[in-house]
């Protein structure tokens, strides 16, 4: 990917809402390895679970795929006949998001396309379905249709991964863990003026939850095995899966 680097909040005096556009699109693959912890590790990690929940013959959805990081990750490790369809509402995400697949000639394994999450997808015709640093952008009162239509669209024995920033219930760890966070962004490059500026500028768009709000947006959509498998401060991520045909559920 090439890697412009992300000064869209060094000098931009009124703050409006931030949104997907070209000027995001050009910086985004060094804007969301500077603003997202672990973030390689984290897809990484995806694309290896994916591997062990992909079943021959069905479809992988990477909705609010942006440049298809999550799409990448998981061609190189799924078999060359996997079919992965990266969703994105953002055009300029899209031309890039298909530049590079094409630049990688991986067309063959990823296909593009220009959509809402919010739409649903066919029903029973996917095993693996990944939301990577999307669910968060999706307003709350959409969040639940949302994940009940994935699920709706999950084989029996399919998995949703889910990663995103998250809120804590308890007060003094939420500011003490977003502290944390704006330390790891300074030691990133962002001076503490571009930090505050893109907070106020996602304020109204990226709408965090606490893991139990999205534990429970996930148990309500029908999943029988939910579970985090990564936490650093305010981002976690999740695995939930819906169980095979004929499986007893045993808690341990
Ligand atoms: C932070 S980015 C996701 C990053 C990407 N999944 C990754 O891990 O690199 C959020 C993306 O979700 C997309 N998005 C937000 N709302 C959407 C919607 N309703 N339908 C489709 N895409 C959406 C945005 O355009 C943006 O590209």
């Amino acid at each position: 990917m090439k890697l412009e680097k992300d000064n869209i909040f060094t000098t931009q005096d009124s703050v409006r809402d931030f949104q997907f556009d070209g000027k995001v699109v050009k910086v985004f693959g060094d804007m969301i390895v500077r603003s997202v912890p672990f973030y390689d590790h984290v897809q990484s990690t995806i694309a290896e679970m994916a591997n062990s929940f992909y079943i021959p013959g069905t479809k992988i959805y990477d909705l609010g795929c942006s440049l298809a990081e999550s799409s990448i990750k998981m061609a190189e490790k799924l078999p060359e006949d996997c079919e992965i369809i990266g969703i994105d509402n953002s055009e300029a995400m899209v031309i890039s998001a298909r530049e590079r697949i094409e630049g990688l000639k991986l067309n063959h394994k990823i296909r593009i396309q220009h959509g809402s999450i919010v739409d649903s997808l066919p029903k029973d015709s996917a095993s693996v379905v990944v939301m990577s640093l999307a669910l968060q952008f999706i307003r709350p009162i959409q969040r639940q249709k949302i994940i009940e239509n994935i699920y709706k669209s999950l084989k029996p024995g399919g998995a949703l991964f889910v990663f995103e920033k998250i809120l804590l219930e308890d007060s003094l760890l939420n500011r003490t863990f977003i502290d944390q966070y704006y330390a790891f962004k300074e030691s990133n490059g962002y001076s503490a003026e571009e930090t505050l500026r893109k907070r106020l500028s996602l304020e109204n768009v990226l709408i965090p939850y606490t893991i139990p709000e999205n534990i429970n947006l996930l148990e309500c959509a029908g999943f029988d095995h939910i579970s985090t498998f990564f936490q650093w401060m305010n981002f976690a991520a999740f695995v939930a899966v819906k169980k095979k045909e004929g499986e007893q559920n045993v808690k341990i």
